[in-house]
């Protein structure tokens, strides 16, 4: 049994590769499922307006840094590669559709009519999305052996960083801990119809 108080140093790990921009996405997609799992739990549970609208926002925020990042990063090129224009343009008008309610939720208070029930229909919609993205885009782009996954997955990453640090929050959509946001200042959904 070694005696040293000071164990070996473990030899400094690799730095990390950036995920590829597909896994990079559908991690966005899996985290905001997490938030509507996590929405209808505090719905069910009559919780208060507060806690709703908390993740409410997280995910309207959350929707706004990946859909923007899709918009202008990862679109643009899969459009240009795989030769669906017809998937391509369907994807732009759920988009179109899901900022529609983006925009509703951030008018409203938690404790309007109907704020739930927008913030479900928003998280049911944008999951049909996500299964068309993840079924019929996704495997078509991953074919295309010139779309450079991994500098679209370090381009998308540093979007949503840059766009998540001007509207003050955390890139994974929550409030940023030192500047509280608030629903009415913050105007995520002017963002994400952005093209490059
Ligand atoms: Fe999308
Ligand atoms: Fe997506």
């Amino acid at each position: 049994m070694p005696t040293s108080r000071t164990p070996a140093r473990k030899p400094a790990a690799p730095a990390a590769a950036a995920a590829d921009a597909i896994a990079l996405l559908s991690a966005d997609h899996q985290a905001v499922a997490k938030l509507h799992k996590k929405f209808e739990r505090l719905v069910k549970a009559k919780a208060p307006a507060s806690e709703r609208g908390a993740v409410a926002q997280q995910i309207c925020h959350a929707l706004t840094l990946h859909a923007t990042a899709e918009e202008e990063i990862f679109y643009p090129p899969v459009r240009a590669a795989i030769g669906k224009p017809d998937l391509m343009d369907e994807a732009d008008i759920e988009h179109a559709c899901a900022k529609d309610l983006i925009a509703q939720i951030e008018s409203l208070s938690p404790e309007d009519d109907k704020y739930d029930a927008r913030v479900i229909v928003l998280c049911e919609y944008v999951a049909h999305h996500v299964e068309e993205e993840e079924t019929e885009m996704f495997p078509k782009a991953k074919r295309v052996k010139t779309l450079d996954m991994q500098a679209l997955g370090e381009a998308i990453a540093a979007r949503k960083a840059a766009l998540a640090a001007e509207l003050g929050i955390e890139p994974d959509g929550a409030a940023a801990k030192s500047r509280p946001t608030s629903r009415r200042t913050t105007r995520p959904n002017t963002a994400v119809g952005r093209r490059a």
